[in-house]
């Protein structure tokens, strides 16, 4: 038996126990939010498509009782405000670091063993301050963004290939940051041939750049930040977890000399399985991709730095 936890029933947090049922990664996941009735309602509006679609996960939504979420094997913490257009998500650590950090406590109050994955922003800064106040061991806590941003950089591969995203390869690593995001494009690859073999540079760049400020131009359109891929790549995270999965998956993880950086949460490629971060994989970057990294990682730190802990 399976017990997911997701923290925060807003728009990321629904979609992402929306697929953890849906594509029946957990068999029980609780929906927990602060606002009274929300988790339950929305809970009750994805429980009623399990006839329709053949579904067999058990999904409860609570109002802030967190004593209903024991056990979990998973908890994903959603819980924060989403940033408006024109925001950046450094922004948002002022309100965002206090949710998080009393989340974090009720959370292990009762899942003393859960694996943690952190999607709320300033995702890296975030992650890194749940490894500061909990105390739990590096690779029990997972920070979703490269994840997400790696789904991002596929989906605009696709595009510019006119080609399946499913047949895409390509990893971001780095901060999960406007500015602080590195899509590797030297790896980037349509079943195995290299990207940039087969687009111009100039295309492969914008492909890069449009990636970078994918969660932004999201942002402008929808007047708030985007939902169904950072709650499927939460959810991805999830059943690599939950179902071992050995799937090498970017997220943030504390460094420790790791691509010469320490003492920072930040995305690099990561193996994940049942015990969460397995391991982390060094690629060989050349000095451009290795300048780049150095940079995002300052810009990591320097978020960090304004936290109080
Ligand atoms: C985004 C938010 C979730 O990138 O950070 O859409």
């Amino acid at each position: 038996m399976s017990k997911v936890t997701v923290v925060g029933a807003g728009n990321v947090g629904a979609t992402c126990a929306n697929v953890l049922v849906t594509q029946g990664i957990a068999d029980e996941v609780v929906l927990i939010d602060i606002k009274e009735g929300l988790s339950e309602g929305k809970a009750m509006d994805i429980m009623q498509t399990a006839n329709i679609l053949n579904l067999d996960t058990r999904l409860t939504g609570v109002t802030n009782d967190y004593e209903k979420t024991a056990g979990s094997d998973v908890v994903v913490i959603t819980s924060g405000i989403p940033r408006k257009p024109g925001m950046t998500r450094e922004e948002l650590i002022g309100v965002n670091a206090g949710i998080v950090k009393s989340v974090t406590d009720n959370v292990l109050k009762y899942s003393p063993n859960a694996i943690i994955v952190c999607v709320s922003n300033p995702m890296d800064t975030m992650t890194y301050l749940i490894h500061k106040t909990s105390g739990l061991p590096k690779n029990r806590i997972i920070g979703m963004g490269g994840a997400l941003d790696s789904a991002r950089f596929k989906y605009f591969l696709s595009v510019a290939l006119g080609a399946n995203p499913n047949e895409i390869e390509g990893i971001v690593i780095g901060g999960h940051g406007d500015t602080t995001m590195i899509p590797l494009v030297r790896y980037a690859a349509y079943r195995g041939i290299p990207a940039s073999t087969l687009m111009p540079a100039e295309q492969l760049e914008k492909v890069a750049a449009d990636t970078m400020v994918g969660g932004a131009t999201l942002t402008k359109l929808l007047g708030t930040s985007a939902w169904y891929a950072p709650g499927a790549a939460a959810a991805q995270v999830v059943g690599a977890v939950i179902g071992d999965q050995k799937k090498l998956i970017s997220c943030s993880a504390l460094l420790e000399g790791e691509y010469g950086e320490k003492d920072l949460c930040i995305g690099v490629p990561c193996i994940l399985g049942k015990n969460g971060i397995e391991k982390i994989v060094e690629f060989d970057l050349n000095e451009e991709e290795k300048e780049l990294f150095r940079k995002s990682a300052e810009a990591v730190h320097k978020t960090n730095s304004a936290l109080s802990c």
